[in-house]
């Protein structure tokens, strides 16, 4: 397989495969692969002549130091696990900090009309800045034809098909579905660091989403909402950080239903120090 570290070199690569036919897909993830990324990177070779993977631990996109050092890193493990899909339809761009930012290690600053303030954009500042800022520059690197990004992120992948079309960036975003634990729980690199008993509680965060679809039915967001932080307080495990029912396209938080619209329930929850997040369609 080919691992290109610097752009100059996954540019004159993908200059050289370029032809009329040529469809480019592209899969940016931070590493630590799963079975959640291999689904999008099997969904891309699917669709495309060659796929791009890009590893790369974004540190702009942290607002915690701690969970940027703690970020498990292990590109030795993800190369054979992408070997296992192909060796040469996939090939991986795993770059320094100095090849994507040179000397400044900073975001830009980004409008994405208002999804940035909801659920992630509150808890986490700054933290879209550092994903609209990576994402279009690896954009501008790999210039692939499609790029697939994963529901588990929803929030992350509404606000990439935004800065796709206020930019008028040439690639079109492909939503992929969330991989999950037979218990339930969404594939997350993240989960590598909790122990197996704490990953069986951890069911309880998909279990709350699937009561919470079927209390959807009848019952209003805010008190569906108050039954969810009960099934989490005083919990030894679990400190809920948000739950939040929204619509699907603008993420702005609900009080009533509308038939005509689509919703979607959020949730974040801190297992110790380790910080998960799901969602689940509502209708
Ligand atoms: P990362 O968390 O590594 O995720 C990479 C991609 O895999 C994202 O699109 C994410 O939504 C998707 N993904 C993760 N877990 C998944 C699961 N269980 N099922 C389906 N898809 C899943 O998201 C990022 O990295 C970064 O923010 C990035 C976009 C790479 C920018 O740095």
């Amino acid at each position: 397989m080919q691992v290109y570290t610097t752009k100059t070199e996954l540019s004159a690569f993908i200059n050289r495969e370029h032809n009329p036919v040529f469809s480019l897909g592209f899969v940016p993830t931070m590493g630590a692969l799963h079975a959640g990324h291999l689904s999008l990177v099997k969904t891309a070779m699917s669709e495309n002549t060659l796929v791009v993977v890009s590893i790369f631990v974004n540190p702009t996109q942290f607002d915690n130091p701690q969970d940027l050092s703690k970020y498990p890193r292990t590109l030795t493990e993800d190369i054979k696990l992408l070997e296992t899909l192909s060796k040469t339809a996939i090939v991986v761009y795993a770059p320094t900090v100095d090849d994507i930012y040179g000397v400044q290690t900073t975001a830009e600053r980004f409008d994405f009309g208002g999804l940035e303030f909801q659920m992630e954009g509150k808890f986490r500042t700054g933290h879209f800045d550092g994903v609209g800022t990576i994402v279009k520059r690896l954009f501008e690197i790999v210039k692939p034809t499609l790029a697939y990004f994963g529901e588990k992120d929803f929030q992350q992948l509404q606000i990439i098909k935004k800065m796709v079309e206020t930019s008028q960036l040439p690639v079109t975003i492909v939503g992929c579905p969330i991989e999950r634990e037979p218990n339930g729980l969404a594939m997350s690199s993240r989960n590598s660091r909790l122990s197996f008993e704490e990953k069986e509680t951890a069911a309880l965060i998909y279990k709350t989403l699937q009561t919470v679809k079927e209390k959807f039915q009848l019952e209003l967001p805010k008190d569906i909402s108050h039954w969810v932080s009960t099934q989490f307080s005083n919990h030894p495990l679990f400190e809920l950080e948000y739950f939040q029912i929204s619509e699907s396209d603008n993420l702005t938080p609900i009080q009533q239903k509308n038939q005509t619209k689509t919703y979607r329930a959020f949730i974040a929850v801190f297992a110790r120090d380790v910080r998960l997040i799901d969602n689940i369609a509502l209708n």
